[in-house]
């Protein structure tokens, strides 16, 4: 990607804020992991979770990793371009006892600063494609990441969904901030995945979420 484009963290931070970390935290809290958390935790567990490790990209207060910790996964860690979900994450690590096994780090870009970052057995990208400018790169890194599966969610590319982003983003703009969202092709994020050695299993709809899980060869 071009350095021009490489997304900053604070261009994150400004749309994923303190605020948004506060509402799911709140939701969590009340009412558990949503449906598509739900359906990429099981798709993990399914894959066997006991003693493996998790890489979760864009994880924000760690509700997928924590249900995994529960599950027996050994180890998590979680990069996030924004650092608004620190406090929430961390309390629910401390409340849980399960901080020790959990690492999280802010920052780092997986596509462009991969090779800082451990490999995992299982890397999962839930609601992260779809604000990161190059899914491409971002897969693959994930895929070059990945033992043994990747997990990825990613908005459905209907008309109206087109709409919704495009709307989005015209009000970034015109509010002058510098995050948009995106819709990649699916296809194309499917294929990197394939180019790397996996093969795709299935592909889930939860809500307006397609969930994607790719296994090894
Ligand atoms: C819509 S939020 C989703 C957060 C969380 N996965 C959830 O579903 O609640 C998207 C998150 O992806 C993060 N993100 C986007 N690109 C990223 C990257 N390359 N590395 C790490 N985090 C990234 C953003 O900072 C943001 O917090």
């Amino acid at each position: 990607m071009d350095e021009c484009c490489t997304p900053r963290p604070s261009q994150y931070y400004e749309s994923f804020d303190a605020r948004f970390a506060r509402r799911l935290d709140r939701h969590y809290r009340r009412r558990g992991l949503t449906r598509p958390e739900r359906r990429i935790a099981e798709r993990i567990e399914s894959d066997g979770v006991e003693g493996t490790s998790v890489l979760e990209v864009g994880g924000g207060i760690g509700t997928i990793q924590l249900e995994l910790l529960r599950h027996g996964a050994l180890s998590t860690t979680n990069l996030e371009m924004s650092g608004a979900y620190e406090s929430a994450a961390r309390a629910l690590l401390d409340e849980a006892g399960l901080a020790s096994r959990a690492r999280r780090l802010i920052g780092v870009d997986l596509a462009t600063e991969g090779s800082s970052v451990e490999a995992a057995d299982h890397v999962v990208l839930h609601r992260v494609v779809c604000c990161y400018p190059d899914a491409v790169a971002l897969l693959a890194a994930s895929a070059a990441h990945a033992r043994r599966t990747v997990v990825f969610s990613h908005p459905a590319r209907t008309w109206p969904r087109r709409a919704v982003v495009g709307t989005a983003n015209l009000m970034m703009r015109l509010r002058g901030k510098a995050y948009r969202g995106y819709l990649h092709s699916p296809d194309a994020m499917y294929d990197t995945l394939r180019s790397a050695g996996f093969a795709l299993d299935d592909i889930v709809r939860a809500g307006p979420w397609r969930i994607a899980t790719a296994h090894r060869t």
